[in-house]
């Protein structure tokens, strides 16, 4: 991998001081998820809340709205829709990025007529709010002023849609490995100059709690040694997602798989990707603060959250099944089919979207809803619901 720069290890010291002297007070460890908390979230010195460059070529990994914009079209339309369905209301995306995906469902949602009230933003890191404001004032300066910005969620009730893409995977998760009398929970340390894994007692009663649900659950048993991540934040943020949306939809497009499949039993290192300079791995114990550290999401466990607190799961299916029931093809087509390099690139960007082997498959999208009556035009063409 490349050797970080000076600027980039100018980050990365204060950060490990920082996760030592907190482990240096916990008696010399914290769990995995308190680690990864603050990889990706200490203020002013996370990955996220840093000012490094993350999304993009010149990034360390690109997502489906940098890749083209026809994605955030077909995710503008399926806003449109469900807008309608509640008599309007407002768009609320959580953790934008560099502001791209604003953009585009901005743009494609004036071109119909169909602007939310307001479109609202929560973004946990001040350098990419910075960013994503530079991005609206640069792609859509007409219809910047719609934008707001949010550092936590609405306390007030919420009506409309809320969007999360890519979001849930970079939230914290605990990691735990399948003992012959029980669960042990990785913890990191420092020892000899580095961060290292430690097994350890389960952290917390939540999470012994989804354990034993899930062993009953899972009948089919996991071997001694076998890892495995269990997202309690993104669960938590579900549900209070929900408790405050009066009518419309949570959105939810990330990489994951039902539950039996998520923890099938030949998935025996668990699913925890760090992404550096477009090289992707698995050790998130190194480059501390430079990389991006994520997780497959449980979508079983994100519906099940949604039902919790009285939301509809109005739809479940592959990436590339829901674009295309948005009607990507029809705007590719629609811009005219030839040979130019402008139709090639776009023409293999919605490869890259929808392609099994891509991002079609792996990747998913979830709409839970409340007071919405169905379909939803984004999941006609596949119902994949029967599957969690
Ligand atoms: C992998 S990036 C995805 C960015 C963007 N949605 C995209 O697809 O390009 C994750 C984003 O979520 C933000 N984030 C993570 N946890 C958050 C939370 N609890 N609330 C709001 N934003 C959060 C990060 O700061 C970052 O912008």
């Amino acid at each position: 991998m490349p050797a970080p720069s000076a600027e980039a290890l100018s980050y990365t010291q204060p950060l490990v001081t920082l996760i030592r002297n907190e482990m240096l007070e916990q008696g010399g460890w914290v769990p995995f998820s308190r680690y990864m908390e603050l990889a990706l979230y200490a203020p002013g010195l996370g990955y996220y809340a840093g000012e490094l460059r993350k999304f993009g070529a010149d990034g360390d990994f690109v997502t489906a709205p940098e890749l083209s914009p026809l994605f955030s079209h077909c995710l503008a339309r399926q806003c449109g829709e469900l807008l309608e369905r509640i008599d309007g209301g407002d768009i609320l995306e959580v953790g934008a990025g560099s502001g791209v995906m604003a953009a585009g469902i901005l743009a494609e949602l004036a071109r119909l007529e169909r602007l939310p009230r307001r479109y609202l933003v929560l973004e946990v890191s001040a350098s990419l709010r910075r960013r994503q404001s530079e991005t609206l004032m640069t792609q859509v300066p007409e219809l910047a002023d719609r934008v707001t910005w949010l550092t936590r969620l609405p306390d007030t009730e919420f009506r409309g849609v809320v969007l999360a893409n890519e979001l849930l995977d970079a939230m914290p998760v605990h990691r735990v490995q399948v003992e012959p009398t029980g669960f042990a929970e990785h913890y990191v340390a420092w020892e000899q100059g580095r961060f290292v894994w430690r097994p350890g007692p389960l952290s917390s009663p939540d999470l012994a709690g989804v354990l034993q649900v899930y062993g009953t659950e899972l009948t089919q048993g996991w071997p001694a040694g076998y890892v495995m991540e269990i997202g309690l934040a993104q669960t938590a943020w579900v549900r209070s997602i929900g408790e405050r949306l009066a009518a419309g939809a949570l959105v939810i497009v990330d990489y994951g798989f039902p539950r039996r499949e998520l923890y099938h039993p030949q998935r025996t290192e668990g699913t925890l990707m760090c992404h550096y300079r477009h090289r992707a791995h698995a050790d998130p114990l190194i480059l501390t603060g430079l990389q991006d550290i994520t997780a497959h999401v449980d979508f079983t466990a994100i519906a099940e959250a949604g039902m919790d607190v009285g939301l509809d799961v109005m739809g479940y299916t592959s990436q590339g099944s829901f674009l295309l029931g948005s009607g990507l093809m029809a705007e590719l087509e629609a811009e005219g089919v030839d040979a130019s390099p402008d139709y090639l690139s776009k023409a293999n960007a919605v490869k890259r979207l929808t392609l099994p082997g891509e991002m079609g498959e792996l990747f998913k999208v979830m709409a839970l809803t409340r007071g919405v009556d169905g379909p939803l035009q984004g999941f006609t063409l596949q119902d994949r619901r029967g599957r969690l």
